[in-house]
C-alpha cells in the first residue's frame, strides 16, 4: 500500500502549475458521450476520478483515445449500452453525471449509485426532482438510478439547496430536452460555468450560467468540439495554503484569478502577503500567522473543498478561530488526525474551536478523504519531524503528482510502498 513519507520543517518556495479542474472535467467528459461526432479535450487532469470514469466509458463503447497526458479525443458514435454498472464507477460521485448525459441523449440511462469522499449524506433527490420535472420516470434499483423518458420537455425547476451535482446534470439532461428550462437557485460554482461553454461550443442554448439563474433552450444536435478545461480552484488554493503553513513563497501559476478571491481574502486576513501577477498568484508567509472565522459556503463564498486546508493554517496561528462547514455536516473526521500531530480543536456539530498551537509534530496519520488527505499532508510539511500518512489513494483521486509538485517546492516528500523504502527516507533526511 502507498504511503507518502514527510519529513516536516521546509518552507515551500518556487512556482507550481496547476492542472484543470476535476470537477470541471469530469462532467465535461461525461457530457462528450451527447454527440456522435469526436470531442479534443485539453487540459485534462490526470487524476484517479477522472481514468475511472474514461474507463467506464470505453466500457460502453465510448472511443477514448489519449492523444497525451492532458489531451485526450472522445468519439461516443457506437455506444453500445446505457446500463453502467462498472465496480469502480461506485466509487467515484461523478458517476451520475452519465446520468444526465445519457438520459439527455438517448432519454434513457442506467448507472451505479455515487459514492465519492465520506463527507456527509450526499443526498441526489435534487437530481430526481430536476430528471423528473423534464419528464423522466426515475427509480432507484438495484443499487442503480434508472432514468427513462419518451421525450423530454423543457420545465421550470426551482432547487431546494444550491447544488453542483444537480444543476450539472438537470443542465446536461435540458440540453436536448424540448423547448426551454429554467433552472433556479442554480450552483455558481466555476465547474458550472465550465460545462455550460463546453455544452455551449458543442452547439447548446445556455444563457446564465454563473448565476443563480440558468435557461437552457433545448437542442436535437450536438456537435463535436474542442475544449480546454479551466484551472482547477482547490489545487490551487491547496498550494497557496501549504505556502501559509509552511512560511514558504509560492506561486501558483496558470489560473483564474477570480476564482480563488475567497481563499485569497482569508490569506490575506490571517497575515499573508498576496500579489496576482496575470494568471499567477504569489503568497508570501512571512509573518506568524493571525487567526481568523470562516464558514464554507457555495461559490462565491469559501469552498467546502478549502475547509481542511485552512484549518491546518488556523491551527498553527495566534489566537482562537472558529470554522463553520455549511454544506457537507461530515467533513471534520481529519480533526482527530491532527490533534495527533499536536492541534488543539474542538469541533461542536458544524463548527471548529481552534486555539492556535506553536508547531505540529510529526505522527503516523490516514487520510480520511481527498481535500482533508491534502490538508494532513501541508500539516505535516510544517511539523517538526518525519509523518506518514496512510490511504492516500484518497489523495491521488484529484491531485495529480501532488507529492511531486511538493518536492518541486522544497518539499522533503516521497511515495513509499514498504518499511524498506521508509526506512531509506529516514535514513536520507536524517
Ligand atoms: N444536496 C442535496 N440534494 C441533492 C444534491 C445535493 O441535499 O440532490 C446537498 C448536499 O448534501 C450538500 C449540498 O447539497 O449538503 C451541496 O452538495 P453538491 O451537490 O453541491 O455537491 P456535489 O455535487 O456532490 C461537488 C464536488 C465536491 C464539492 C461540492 C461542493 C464534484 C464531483 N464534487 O459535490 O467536491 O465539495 O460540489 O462544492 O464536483 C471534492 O472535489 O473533493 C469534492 C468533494
Amino acid at each position: 500500500m502507498e504511503q507518502y513519507a514527510i519529513k516536516g520543517g521546509n518552507p515551500l518556495v518556487g512556482d507550481v502549475e496547476i492542472g484543470g479542474a476535476k470537477n470541471a472535467a469530469l462532467p465535461i467528459l461525461a457530457a462528450s458521450a451527447m454527440t456522435g461526432e469526436s470531442v479534443y479535450i485539453e487540459n485534462m487532469p490526470d487524476v484517479r476520478d477522472v481514468n475511472v470514469l474514461l474507463d467506464a466509458m470505453t466500457n460502453i463503447g465510448v472511443m477514448v483515445k489519449r492523444i497525451n497526458r492532458h489531451k485526450v479525443l472522445l468519439n461516443a458514435g457506437n455506444i453500445n449500452s446505457l446500463v453502467i454498472e462498472d465496480e469502480a464507477l461506485k466509487k467515484i460521485r461523478a458517476s451520475y453525471y452519465l446520468v444526465g448525459a445519457l438520459l439527455g441523449k438517448y432519454k434513457h440511462a442506467e448507472v451505479v449509485l455515487p459514492g465519492g469522499c465520506d463527507i456527509g449524506s450526499r443526498a441526489i433527490d435534487q437530481h430526481i426532482k430536476g430528471f423528473r420535472a423534464l419528464g423522466a420516470t426515475v427509480t432507484i434499483e438495484h443499487g442503480l438510478i434508472k432514468a427513462k423518458a419518451e421525450k423530454l420537455v423543457g420545465s421550470h425547476i426551482y432547487m431546494d439547496v444550491s447544488s453542483v451535482g444537480a444543476t450539472i446534470n438537470v443542465m446536461m439532461a435540458a440540453t436536448m430536452a424540448e423547448g426551454v428550462t429554467i433552472i433556479e437557485n442554480a450552483a455558481r460554482e466555476p465547474h458550472v460555468v465550465d460545462l455550460a461553454n463546453f455544452l455551449s461550443s458543442m452547439g447548446a442554448n445556455i444563457k446564465g450560467a454563473g448565476t443563480d439563474v440558468i435557461r437552457i433552450k433545448g437542442v436535437s444536435h450536438l456537435h463535436g468540439s474542442e475544449y480546454v478545461v479551466i484551472p482547477d480552484q482547490i489545487e490551487a488554493g491547496t498550494f497557496m495554503f501549504a505556502a501559509a503553513v509552511t512560511k514558504g513563497d509560492v506561486t501558483v501559476k496558470n489560473i483564474i484569478p477570480k476564482h480563488l478571491e475567497s481563499i485569497t481574502a482569508k490569506l490575506l486576513e490571517i497575515g499573508c502577503e498576496v500579489e496576482e501577477i496575470e494568471d499567477c498568484i504569489r503568497v508570501v508567509a512571512s509573518k506568524p500567522l493571525r487567526h481568523t472565522q470562516v464558514k464554507t459556503l457555495p461559490y462565491p463564498g469559501f469552498p467546502t473543498d478549502m475547509q481542511p486546508q485552512i484549518t491546518v493554517a488556523l491551527a498553527l496561528s495566534r489566537g482562537t478561530s472558529i470554522v463553520t462547514e455549511s454544506i457537507f455536516e461530515n467533513r471534520f473526521k481529519y480533526v482527530d488526525e491532527l490533534t495527533r500531530m499536536g492541534a488543539n480543536i474542538k469541533v461542536e456539530g458544524n463548527t471548529a474551536i481552534i486555539d492556535g498551537v506553536a508547531k505540529y509534530t510529526g505522527a503516523s496519520i490516514s487520510a480520511p478523504d481527498l481535500r482533508a488527505g491534502a490538508a494532513l499532508v501541508t500539516a505535516a510539511l510544517a511539523a517538526e519531524g518525519v509523518t506518514i500518512v496512510d490511504d492516500i489513494r484518497y489523495i491521488q483521486r484529484g491531485y495529480e503528482d501532488f507529492h511531486l509538485k511538493l518536492q518541486a517546492l522544497g518539499a522533503q516528500i516521497e511515495l513509499v510502498q514498504k518499511e524498506r523504502d521508509f526506512q531509506k527516507f529516514e535514513m536520507r533526511v536524517g
